[in-house]
């Protein structure tokens, strides 16, 4: 753990000198990030204080008299973060609303409006944390509250997006599922008695076995072949596409992606661990996710509210790079802690890259 009066006295060497690279800083993050250069992280992902939710110790943001105060606050580091971030990346801000005398304040979004107005920042998505597993509490007049919204901004059009890679493993497991041995052989028959010219028929037989591969290989879900005085042409579409294939070609194939669309949602319950003493922990799949859509091996990943370590923890397990400030020195050394027991795992790198 450093602490943070000067965060550039105690800087690591990298091929572009960051401050405290890879480290756990201690102290205030209104004063840490300006010790920061400009454009030096890849992503920020972060979960601050929520408006007088919690008490981390009565220290730091979020135990502000009024609402307007926090969200100066927060926004002051928002601020920060945007300067801090290079114009390729990301920031993922996760922040939960409050009830003031029985009604929810908007606090989240109230702090992205403001937000987009001051720093010319882009909102690209407002995912969802959906959690199958809510306060176990009960209220009469109204339901539980079993989601939060992660706000995604960038700074530029040229944000760096791993689109394939989020939630990668579902649609693994619907390809794998659906690629069987028999897949296309019966255009092989169809593809003999057809009428084609035998280059034609050559062409139509590796162009076949090429799709066959790619539903073996996982990387398309099925095809249809079309074969010209076999199947009929469709109606309507680009002279210059398929129909042209037939006609020309004498067959044409088409392949289908059936890949899970991609939903702004991310599912996933609170893990409430025993090892890990701090009430607001978030779970690490939420930040593996947010990783594999914004960043590569390599990558710096900054956490100006790091709590218990979880944001640097899985940073470092993905091979990326962390910077973590934390203002309360008990929860400081439980991330240090954390952080040092975790080893890089090539198996999942290779799994999601
Ligand atoms: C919601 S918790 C973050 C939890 C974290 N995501 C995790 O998984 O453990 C917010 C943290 O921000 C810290 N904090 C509050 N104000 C701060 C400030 N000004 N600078 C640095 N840390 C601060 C609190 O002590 C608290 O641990």
């Amino acid at each position: 753990m450093m602490d943070g009066r000067s965060l550039l006295a105690q800087s690591k060497s990298s091929e572009v000198p960051i401050p405290c690279l890879d480290q756990i800083v201690q102290g205030d993050s209104h004063a840490l990030l300006r010790q920061l250069p400009d454009e030096c992280v890849d992503v920020v992902i972060t979960s601050p204080p929520y408006y007088q939710q919690r008490d981390y110790g009565g220290l730091g943001l979020g135990n502000e008299a009024s609402l307007d105060d926090y969200i100066e606050s927060l926004l002051d580091i928002f601020e920060q973060c945007v300067r801090c971030v290079k114009h390729t990346g990301s920031i993922f801000f996760n922040i939960g609303d409050k009830y003031v005398e029985g009604s929810l304040v908007l606090a989240p979004y109230l702090f992205a409006h403001e937000a987009l107005q001051r720093t010319g920042v882009k909102l690209i998505n407002l995912i969802t944390w959906v959690k199958p597993n809510p306060e176990p509490r009960q209220y009469r007049r109204r339901l539980v509250s079993s989601t939060e919204p992660i706000f995604h901004f960038v700074k530029s059009n040229e944000y760096k997006y791993f689109y394939d890679r989020f939630l990668a493993h579902r649609d693994l497991t619907r390809q794998r599922v659906k690629a069987g041995n028999n897949v296309g052989k019966q255009y092989l028959e169809l593809i003999e008695k057809s009428d084609l010219s035998p280059e034609q028929k050559q062409e139509a037989r590796v162009a076949l076995q090429q799709a066959i591969a790619e539903v073996q290989r996982g990387e398309i879900a099925s095809f249809r072949m079309k074969i010209r005085g076999i199947h009929s042409e469709a109606y309507g579409g680009y002279e210059g596409g398929r129909k042209s294939h037939l006609k020309n070609k004498g067959f044409t194939i088409i392949r289908m992606y059936d890949r899970a669309i991609k939903r702004d949602v991310i599912e996933c319950p609170v893990i409430a661990s025993k090892s890990v003493n701090h009430p607001a922990v978030y779970p690490e799949f939420l930040v593996q996710e947010l990783l594999n859509l914004t960043t590569e091996p390599g990558d710096v990943v900054l956490d100006p509210f790091l709590g218990s370590g979880t944001t640097a923890a899985v940073a470092k397990r993905m091979g990326r790079h962390y910077i973590g400030f934390e203002i309360n020195p008990d929860y400081c050394e439980m991330a240090c802690r954390r952080v040092d027991e975790v080893e890089v795992q090539p198996s999942l790198l290779e799994f999601f890259v």
